[in-house]
């Protein structure tokens, strides 16, 4: 397999580190000019969305990918959505490989699900350093297993039927897709064709939901997401569009 995206990326790999976010951002505060991806086999103090915990399981993949290349941090919630469809692009071209019908949706904001379940999430972090804007991508995929004790239900690859070579492969596979879909947002400076993307695979799309944040809960029918990636709720009185940037997405019961 060419590694082509090792041209654009240094790679740092750890047996053991405490999260691979927080040792990116670390690198970031030290003045990196590179991109860089660090991985780790576990972690130990794997970091989720919302100041939740990561349980971070040997033969699951954890990567953060450091991007130094001083990005408007107005526009680092798109990587997220970037990273996404990346991870989209990877589990089919995997599936179909196998022979293997998979349901993936992308669940906003930063979450990939197979069918009903948890498969993987997506941690954006940003640091400024001398003026520059560091922005940290991690990825967590359940390879091998997934936890059991989570509020949404979590599912792994090889729970839906996957086997894959090794977490490294998994990698490759992302990275390669990652990088091309960067350069092209870089390239094109917007979020269109992101957007659209992560549109067509959207869980929960034109259903009602009811959105969490914070104390606030308001349920509407999931209609879009805008040009910064914040969901737009069309509620039933009257055409009012809620717009939310943060939040936990839950099907109305
Ligand atoms: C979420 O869904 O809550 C986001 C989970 C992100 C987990 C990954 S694992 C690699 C990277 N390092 C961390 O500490 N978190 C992210």
């Amino acid at each position: 397999m060419k590694l082509e995206w090792l041209n654009d990326y240094n790679l740092l790999a750890f047996e053991e580190i405490d999260s691979t976010n927080s040792e990116a951002l670390r690198i970031a505060s030290f003045g990196a000019i590179d991109d860089l991806v660090v991985t780790a086999k576990t972690q130990t103090g794997g970091k989720g969305s919302k100041g939740r915990a990561w349980i971070s399981m040997v033969g699951n993949l954890h990567a953060s990918i450091l991007l130094a290349s001083d990005i408007d941090i107005k526009k680092h919630s798109q990587l997220c959505f970037l990273a996404a469809n990346a991870l989209q692009n990877t589990l089919c071209l995997i599936a179909k490989a196998q022979n293997i019908e998979l349901d993936i949706k992308l669940k906003w904001p930063n979450d990939v699900f197979i069918g009903k379940k948890k498969l993987a999430g997506i941690l954006v972090e940003s640091i400024s350093f001398n003026k520059r804007n560091y922005v940290v991508i991690g990825i967590g995929v359940n390879i091998l297993c997934s936890p059991t004790d989570t509020i949404v239900h979590a599912t792994s690859l090889l729970a839906e039927g996957i086997v894959i070579a090794s977490t490294e492969h998994f990698l490759h596979l992302f990275m390669t897709s990652f990088n091309k879909l960067y350069k092209q947002w870089t390239q094109e400076r917007n979020f269109i064709k992101t957007r659209q993307e992560w549109m067509k695979h959207a869980l929960y799309l034109n259903e009602i939901v009811t959105i969490e944040d914070g104390n606030m809960r308001v349920s509407g029918i999931f209609k879009d997401i805008d040009l910064e990636g914040a969901i737009r709720l069309q509620r039933a009185q009257g055409e009012a569009l809620y717009n939310f940037r943060t939040g936990s997405l839950l099907l109305k019961e």
